[in-house]
């Protein structure tokens, strides 16, 4: 997520378990073939085979709408070690779509199809490309058009946002959209928004008839959701992370944040995961309320430890 979940919070989320792939941040692609520092940068974690230091495959992520740009930037993704290429096709950003990218794109299935085929052809048969879109831009008319077009050009899974553009973020995600979807078509569909607690893992599985899902926000405002969900799929006792180990969590994720980035931007970061941790985490709230002002690092850290 861009702006949230960094190699940084990669490593610090699939550390606490339950995951089998995470996705980088969007990378623009506009026409020209990046430098592979942009990719470096986006997915550190190209140097360690493209995996989080738990051993968690880290696919990356292309955002935009030329098919030959989008499949240049796939194969130098690709060279540089990504284990998988996702297309994003849920982006609502205007900026995004003025460069026609993101859930724009599924107003046209057809240019999606090319795009998603152009990108297939180009990279490796054995490296998985998959699609992430939402049920629409203006409403759902197009949803199966879009999810067949993806399947058809030879995506291995398609992930879908039970939102509309127009919907933005608002809840309720429309879990039951999806159904009609997970019937048509026959590689995995992944089910995406609003999955915040075990209880909505259930009851989305329930509504969508999708098995996996995609966790966003939830990921991390309940830092132990996906291990929640993988021992609830077990039938092995659900071990939800106490407040205490929550916060030492993310003093060394801050740790490690510091080493890349200015305090200030550190700070901020600090207060942004701090504020969505307060849903899941009563405890947060009076935290938050405690840190709210502070602007010293080691301030923060010292309310935390
Ligand atoms: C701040 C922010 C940044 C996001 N960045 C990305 C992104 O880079 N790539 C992507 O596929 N989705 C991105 N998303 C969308 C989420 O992955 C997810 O589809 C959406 O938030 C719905 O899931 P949720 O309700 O569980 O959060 C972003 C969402 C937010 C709120």
């Amino acid at each position: 997520m861009e702006g949230v979940i960094d190699h940084h919070m990669r490593k610090a989320l699939t550390s606490v378990g339950g995951y089998d792939a995470c996705v980088t941040e969007f990378i623009r692609i506009t026409d020209c073939c990046l430098p592979a520092k942009v990719f470096k940068r986006t997915s550190p974690e190209l140097a360690q085979q493209g995996q989080t230091p738990s051993g968690v495959p880290v696919i990356l992520q292309l955002l935009g709408g030329d098919p030959e740009a989008m499949a240049a930037n796939a194969q130098r993704a690709v060279q540089l070690g990504a284990p998988a290429i996702d297309i994003n096709f849920g982006c609502p950003s205007k900026i995004v779509a003025r460069k026609m990218g993101g859930s724009v794109l599924l107003k046209e299935p057809e240019r999606v199809h090319a795009i998603v085929a152009t990108v297939r052809k180009a990279v490796d048969a054995t490296i998985p490309v998959t699609a992430k879109m939402r049920l629409g831009y203006e409403n759902d008319a197009l949803a199966l058009d879009n999810a067949l077009a993806i399947e058809a050009a030879g995506a291995a899974e398609l992930t879908v946002h039970a939102r509309t553009k127009i919907e933005g973020y608002k809840p309720p995600a429309r879990w039951e959209a999806l159904a009609p979807l997970r019937e048509a078509l026959t590689i995995p569909l992944i089910a995406n928004g609003d999955i915040n607690r075990l209880e909505d893992y259930h009851h989305c599985v329930e509504a969508s008839g999708c098995k996996s899902v995609m966790l966003g926000r939830g990921a991390i405002n309940n830092p132990s959701l996906a291990r929640q969900i993988k021992q609830s799929n077990h039938n092995e006792t659900i071990e939800p992370m106490n407040w205490r180990a929550i916060n030492s969590l993310i003093v060394s994720t801050c740790e490690q944040m510091e080493t890349d980035y200015p305090q200030k931007y550190v700070v901020m970061r600090l207060k942004q995961w701090l504020a969505m941790l307060r849903g899941a985490h009563p405890e947060g709230q009076h935290v938050f309320h405690e840190i709210r002002r502070m602007e010293v690092l080691a301030d923060i850290k010292e309310v935390l430890t």
